[in-house]
């Protein structure tokens, strides 16, 4: 079955990663032996880092790989032109971050926006950048969650796709941030394949801050 996404089959995916890619694991057992039930493939995944689980986890699934790391660079617009060239070769139909630490420049976003994706572990717009779960916590917040969306040129601020909710109890304390960051994280598992699914499956148009699953064309 072709994606809506894509003529030619299955969507493509690039899945972009920093640590223990337990997203990117979730992405690939739900793909399966499957790509066309699914309605998409990883073709690539690409790091900011070596040696990491998420690159072994590519490299046991048999996906080609590729790493960008920003201090091989001189300037942050050299890593970023590279990344989106790395990016491109592998011709995505939709880009996945999930777990990458890293904020993309002006120019993978002029190759990839619109259907750049990212997963973070808050509820968004509360709670953006790198310490969502913590900051969340300090808060004092009674519920938190996570938010599958697309990327703009904001720090976790563009167009919400999907939102999950996990509770904090009375037992979640400032030194508990590893325990309420697992329990959000098997939330955020089933909420990014389900989300990346129904995108590559239905097709998906972008309106403002909107994002409607199913309506291609119209
Ligand atoms: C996920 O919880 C993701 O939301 C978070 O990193 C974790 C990666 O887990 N990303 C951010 O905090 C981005 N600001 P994983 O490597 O096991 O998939």
């Amino acid at each position: 079955m072709a994606s809506p996404l894509s003529s030619a089959g299955p969507a493509r995916l690039v899945v972009l990663v920093s640590g223990s890619g337990t997203n990117l694991q979730a992405l690939l057992d739900a793909i399966g032996d499957d790509p066309e039930g699914y309605g998409a493939r990883i073709v690539a995944v690409g790091a900011d880092r070596d040696n990491i689980t998420g690159l072994e986890r590519a490299e046991r699934a048999g996906l080609p790989t590729f790493v960008c790391r920003v201090k091989d660079y001189g300037a942050r617009a050299e890593w970023d032109a590279a990344l989106a060239a790395a990016t491109a070769e592998y011709r995505p139909d939709l880009v996945v971050s999930a777990g990458f630490m890293k904020i993309v420049g002006k120019e993978f976003l002029a190759g990839f926006g619109g259907r750049f994706i990212n997963t973070h572990p808050a509820l968004l717009p509360s709670f953006p950048g790198a310490h969502g779960v913590r900051d969340a916590l300090a808060y004092g917040v009674k519920v938190t969650g996570c938010t599958v969306h697309f990327v703009d040129d904001g720090v976790d601020t563009g167009p919400i796709i999907a939102q999950g909710v996990v509770e904090v109890t009375e037992e979640d304390t400032p030194e508990g941030e590893a325990a309420l960051h697992e329990r959000i994280k098997e939330v955020e598992r089933k909420l990014l394949v389900e989300a990346v699914g129904r995108l590559a499956r239905d097709g998906y148009r972008i309106e403002g801050r909107k994002v409607h699953l199913g309506h291609v064309g119209e």
